[in-house]
C-alpha cells in the first residue's frame, strides 16, 4: 500500500453530525496503542500487535500521511480510517485503486459511528480525486465489516482465499 498521491493534505477538520475527522496528532498516540493492541479489533485482521512493542515503537504522531483520518467523538479518538493506494494487491481488479480500511475501538461499535465517519471520508475522497472508484477487502466472516461495506455502497467484485480465510473484495463506483 502507498499513500493516495496528489491530494491537498491535511484538509480542514471534517465535521459530521456527531464526529470530527482530522489528521492524527500526538495526543492520539495512547488511543492508537489501544486500537492496534486490541484482540477484538484484530479478530479478522491477523491478530493484534503486542502492547509493549507498540508503546516502544509507535512514532510520536502515529499514522500521519495523506488519507489517514482520526475519527473523534467528544474530543477523543474512537477510530481510524485509512484511504490508501493499493499499489500491490493479490487481486488484479484492485491494483492501483484507492483502498478503504476502518478500525474502531470496541466501545464505539454499534452506534453508527463507523458508517457516519466512513461516508464523510468517502465524500472527501470524491472531491479530492473525482471519478475514482474505491476498493475494500475484508474477511467475509467479518459480519460487521460486511454490513458496513454494503451501507457505504460497496458491492462484491469477487471472493478469494488468503491469510487462511475467505476474503471479500468490494468496489464502490466513482461518484457521479
Ligand atoms: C467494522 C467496524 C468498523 C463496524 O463498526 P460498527 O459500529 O458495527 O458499524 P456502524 O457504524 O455501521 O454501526 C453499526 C450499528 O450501529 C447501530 N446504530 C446505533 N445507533 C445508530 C445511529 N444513531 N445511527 C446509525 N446506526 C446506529 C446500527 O443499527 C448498526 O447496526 P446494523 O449494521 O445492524 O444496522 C467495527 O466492527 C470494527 O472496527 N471492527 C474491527 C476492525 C475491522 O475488522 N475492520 C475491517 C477491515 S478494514
Amino acid at each position: 500500500m502507498a499513500d493516495l498521491g496528489h491530494v491537498a493534505w491535511p484538509p480542514e477538520p471534517i465535521r459530521t453530525e456527531r464526529l470530527v475527522l482530522r489528521e492524527p496528532e500526538a495526543r492520539d498516540r495512547t488511543r492508537f496503542v489501544e486500537l492496534l493492541a486490541s484482540p477484538e479489533v484484530h479478530a479478522y485482521l491477523g491478530g493484534p500487535r503486542p502492547r509493549d512493542v507498540l508503546e516502544r515503537e509507535l512514532p510520536e504522531v502515529p499514522e500521519r500521511w495523506p488519507g489517514s483520518f482520526v475519527v473523534e467523538l467528544g474530543g477523543v479518538m474512537i477510530g481510524h480510517i485509512l484511504l490508501r493506494r493499493a499499489t500491490e494487491h493479490r487481486r488484479p481488479a484492485a491494483v492501483g485503486k484507492a483502498d478503504l480500511g476502518y478500525l474502531f475501538l470496541p466501545t464505539a461499535w454499534g452506534h453508527g459511528y463507523a458508517a457516519e465517519a466512513c461516508a464523510a471520508a468517502l465524500d472527501w475522497f470524491d472531491a479530492a480525486l473525482p471519478g475514482e472508484p474505491v476498493v475494500l477487502t475484508t474477511q467475509s466472516a467479518n459480519v460487521a465489516s460486511m454490513r458496513l461495506a454494503a451501507k457505504l455502497g460497496f458491492s462484491e467484485v469477487e471472493r478469494f482465499h488468503a491469510w487462511d480465510a475467505e476474503q471479500w473484495l468490494g468496489m464502490r463506483p466513482p461518484a457521479m
